[in-house]
């Protein structure tokens, strides 16, 4: 088959190149599959693009366009010859949406709406959803499986939540639609090539990028929040999950959507890890120091966090095959070599 031609059936990932989305196009591509990139570049750079091609080994279509274009969209998914969405494409920042609410219901939940008033029109029924798990709020049971109730702490996670519900109804209504929406835990880590990772504007929020950032020496030390966690160190723990594991369980999911009408399914690793095994971890395989002191908790942090991820090996397949020790590696490779690429000499 060619796959360079228009002809073939692609995949749009709204949102594809952010984080997450530049390692799916990896996975699409590797499954034999043509990823379409879908993205307004209001949290990730062009230049993504072209080093996906260079990865993947031929140019990659990118169309630079708002989820909430709903023309544009339509037109995308005719022409491109789509044939199921994955869609990521959305803001995920917790505490700025508590600062700004109506954006993250008009980005997300709107922006979700006409793409699906898109799809109904082109006729193109089939989506993979990223979802978070954000939407279990507080842990009351370990490990959390897809039946644990769910509950939003922030307009962020309310959003997500919105947004599993508008699907759920969807399917109800015409069982032509066949929707996977995936609950991820803590995606980490970077592509083994060096070429594509996250990369957040501003000072990092979260655990990863921070630490790659105190480790290069751009912020003097890490602030651990909350040392006095009953857990087996005091730390917070969570289930990282490497980003190209996560990116093959969304392939596996589209490859098997057509036996689904609406599945919620976790991807995750089903082990915790705190914030102090983690640092030790990156210490550990890369031989660089992590300075860091114990801080408060941070407000809206909960304790534990992990998955059971069993429903994914059984409904889709797939488990992690990625260490904590390869998420620290990937993700330093992945901060030295963008470092290089934008130092001035
Ligand atoms: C956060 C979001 C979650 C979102 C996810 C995206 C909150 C409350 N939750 O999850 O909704 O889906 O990001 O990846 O923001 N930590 C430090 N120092 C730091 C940063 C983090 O000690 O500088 C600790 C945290 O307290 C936590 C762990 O590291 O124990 C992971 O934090 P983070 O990476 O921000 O992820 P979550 O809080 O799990």
């Amino acid at each position: 088959m060619d796959m360079t031609s228009k002809q073939t059936p692609s995949i749009l990932l709204t949102g594809g190149t952010g984080f997450i989305g530049s390692h799916i196009a990896v996975e699409v591509a590797r499954a034999g599959l043509r990823p379409v990139l879908y993205d307004n570049l209001c949290n990730s750079k062009r230049s993504v693009v072209e080093r996906l091609g260079s990865i993947i080994g031929r140019p990659v279509d990118f169309v630079q366009g708002d989820i909430r274009d709903g023309d544009l969209m339509r037109r995308t998914l005719r022409e491109h010859h789509v044939s199921a969405v994955i869609h990521l494409a959305g803001l995920k920042a917790v505490g700025e949406s508590v600062q700004q609410p109506l954006a993250y219901w008009d980005n997300n939940v709107v922006g979700t709406l006409r793409m699906l008033e898109a799809m109904n029109d082109c006729g193109v029924r089939s989506l993979v959803f990223s979802s978070s798990a954000t939407v279990y709020g507080e842990p009351q049971r370990l490990p959390i499986t897809e039946s644990h109730p769910l509950s939003a702490t922030s307009p962020y996670g309310q959003t997500k939540l919105a947004i599993e519900h508008m699907l759920r109804d969807l399917s109800v209504s015409d069982e032509r639609w066949h929707l996977c929406l995936l609950r991820y835990f803590n995606p980490v880590g970077a592509h083994e090539s060096g070429q594509i990772g996250e990369d957040p504007n501003g000072i990092p929020n979260n655990l990863m990028p921070f630490v790659l950032k105190v480790a290069a020496g751009q912020f003097r030390e890490l602030s651990v929040w909350g040392g006095d966690y009953p857990t087996p160190d005091g730390t917070g723990v969570r289930d990282y999950i490497h980003v190209v594991d996560l990116a093959a369980g969304h392939v596996a999911a589209v490859q098997r959507l057509d036996g689904m009408r609406c599945e919620a399914i976790n991807l995750g690793t089903g082990r915790g890890t705190s914030v102090l095994e983690l640092v030790g971890a990156f210490e550990r395989v890369n031989g660089v120091k992590v300075p860091h002191v114990m801080k408060d908790r941070r407000p809206g942090d909960v304790t534990s966090c992990f998955a059971d991820p069993s429903l994914a090996l059984q409904r889709l397949g797939w488990r992690t095959q990625r260490t904590v020790e390869d998420m620290c590696r990937d993700a330093w490779r992945w901060q030295n070599a963008s470092a290089a690429r934008t130092s001035p000499d």
